[in-house]
């Protein structure tokens, strides 16, 4: 099924995210219904479990933007992967670049994110993408291949599980910059090859993710590869995310 996940990331305060679900809640329940398509909903932290609860009866799942990469103990600040799934987490974003860039997150540190994430049964969102520096010099797929290799390796020893790879370009980040149809079409059959070789033992779902809108996102879903998209900004706004479920279903 085609997904589509609304990154809401620290737009919202707390309140806020509550009166966005509160405000729309009969037209979150027809997207949850929307043919051919789920829809996930990524609040912050702490906006979790009132966002799982208040769409409870609706068909939206909710997913968490980060996790802890150790289990259970001593490490403050963080949230594990098992308390993300008591509260209704049903997926995870990892590894989104501006995690990587402002928290210095490392391909291995990643990596073990999605090791905790699949042993209690969290579908992780793996985010990866070329800066614009790598894609003038020509090293787009060595960027790629690298944020994939530490990931592919600790799922390895994995029973089959089932991950979603978002291909966030961090030039289409927040920009309003799309990358162009060539462009998707090039690095989507290429991670399709890439991605049965890498991971030939579980099932990956490709999404696109940078400055999409409900003008952009059904020509996305037409190119060859895209199982889903990964929206930002036009999340935060009902009328927006909902014209992208609709142009999508
Ligand atoms: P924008 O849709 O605001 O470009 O954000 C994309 C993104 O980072 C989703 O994870």
């Amino acid at each position: 099924m085609f997904i589509i996940v609304a990154n809401w990331k620290s737009q919202l305060t707390f309140h806020q995210a509550l009166a966005l679900c509160e405000g729309n809640l009969e037209g979150y329940g027809d997207l949850g219904d929307a043919k051919g398509i789920e829809t996930v909903i990524c609040p912050s932290f702490e906006a979790l479990h009132a966002v799982a609860l208040t769409l409870q009866d609706t068909a939206i799942q909710v997913g968490a933007q980060d996790c802890s990469a150790f289990k259970q103990g001593a490490y403050t600040g963080q949230v594990t992967a098992a308390s993300l799934a008591e509260v209704g987490c049903t997926y995870c974003i990892i590894g989104h670049y501006e995690s990587r860039t402002h928290l210095h997150e490392t391909d291995q540190l990643v990596a073990e994110k999605m090791q905790q994430l699949v042993t209690v049964g969290i579908e992780p969102i793996l985010c990866i993408g070329e800066t614009e520096q790598e894609r003038e010099a020509g090293y787009t797929f060595q960027a790629l291949t690298r944020q994939l290799t530490a990931v592919a390796q600790t799922l390895a020893s994995h029973d089959q599980v089932t991950i979603c790879i978002a291909y966030e370009p961090i030039w289409a980040i927040g920009t309003g910059k799309v990358a162009q149809k060539s462009q998707l079409t090039e690095v989507f059959a290429w991670l399709s090859t890439t991605c049965a070789t890498l991971f030939a033992e579980h099932t990956v779902r490709l999404l696109y993710g940078g400055s999409v809108t409900a003008e952009t996102a059904g020509g996305i879903k037409k190119i060859p590869g895209v199982d889903g998209l990964l929206v930002g900004t036009a999340s935060l706004d009902f009328k927006k995310f909902e014209k992208i479920v609709s142009s999508c279903s």
